[in-house]
């Protein structure tokens, strides 16, 4: 397999092999860190720019602990640190950092702009979440999976939430690729776009995937997997959204009954941040106005022993060092 090169921007563009690829190659990286194998010399000397429109803490910190323990140097560009767009086209941008950067992370609104950035840059292009898709949790999200539950495929996945953003649109393209069963169990009005679900069937048939739409929670739990959520109100989006988003989205909060429904073994993730408690100020700002303790998971759910969440976290940091040793190796 060979992936030098290659840009990284949703996982459309990659094969069900190349894709697993770098879940083996995550898992063969994560083994190296815990047994103290040193691969600072492996990208010794190269240089990357990781820029971020909108905030982060696991995707910068697995980008700059990755490039680190790769023995790459890292340039940070935050949301008021750079021309680009206001001052300065993507393309020139691309331009630019292209001549000076053997690699360029980006995070930001539209996939567009990571695309056309790819399209100039002539590095490798890797997507650090955009509206659309999020697609260096996913290779997380498999590792993860993966390690608790064996493997991937024939296993079902059930979403609850915002089905038509770049979680959702990532988990259904990514299990279509996989084999796996992907569910988005939302309100209709937040199902994922119908060209994205054409596509995905498309991929499914020949992976032997399922893929469904459902505004019901008993169908979509029973023999789940994997219960899988996010936010309801995502970076980027006003605060004005937060009442219908609650009313759309309250009878699909992931909390024990939901889980009671679900296969016995099935485990609860969520790329995070996650609302689960009044520790936020966020969230201490919707309760004041709405009078809900927990959002998008109960507390009891994230913290119980289903949850696996800080395995996927913590993955993040392996796959996004696999994601940059494929394609810069
Ligand atoms: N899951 C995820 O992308 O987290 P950050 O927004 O903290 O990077
Ligand atoms: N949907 C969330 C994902 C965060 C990792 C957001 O875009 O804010």
């Amino acid at each position: 397999m060979n992936l030098k090169g290659r840009n990284f921007l949703k996982l459309l563009d990659y094969t069900p092999e190349e894709i697993n690829y770098l879940i083996d190659l995550s898992a063969e990286l994560k083994a190296k860190k815990k047994n103290g194998i040193l691969m600072t010399k492996e990208l010794e000397g190269k240089n990357i720019a990781l820029i971020f429109e909108k905030t982060s803490t696991r995707t910068r910190c697995s980008f700059e602990v990755a490039a680190h323990d790769l023995g790459m140097q890292v340039t940070y560009l935050d949301p008021s640190a750079s021309q680009i767009g206001r001052k300065e086209s993507i393309a020139d941008t691309a331009r630019v950092l292209g001549r000076m950067f053997d690699g360029i992370e980006y995070r930001g609104y539209g996939q567009e702009i990571v695309e056309e950035l790819a399209k100039h840059a002539g590095v490798p292009v890797w997507n650090g979440l955009t509206n659309e898709f999020h697609p260096t949790q996913m290779i997380a999200d498999m590792l993860t999976i993966r390690e608790h539950k064996g493997d991937l495929e024939g296993k079902k996945l059930v979403y609850f939430g915002d089905a038509r953003y770049n979680m959702g649109n990532s988990l259904m393209v990514t299990c279509a690729k996989l084999g796996m069963n992907y569910t988005a169990c939302t309100n209709r009005a937040y199902f994922p776009d119908k060209e994205l679900v054409k596509t995905c069937k498309t991929i499914a048939e020949e992976t032997g995937s399922v893929i469904e739409l459902t505004e019901d929670v008993k169908t979509a739990a029973a023999d789940a997997d994997v219960l899988y959520t996010d936010v309801w109100v995502s970076m980027g989006e006003p605060e004005s959204v937060w009442k219908e988003r609650i009313d759309a989205f309250l009878p699909y909060q992931v909390n024990k009954e939901v889980l009671d429904q679900a296969s016995k073994d099935c485990v609860f993730m969520h790329c995070l941040p996650a609302f689960h408690d009044l520790k936020t100020a966020i969230g201490r700002d919707v309760y004041e106005k709405f009078g809900l303790k927990e959002l998008e998971v109960t507390d009891e759910v994230f913290e119980g022993p289903r949850s696996i969440v800080f395995d996927e976290a913590e993955n993040r940091m392996h796959s996004i060092k696999a994601i940059m040793y494929a394609t810069l190796k």
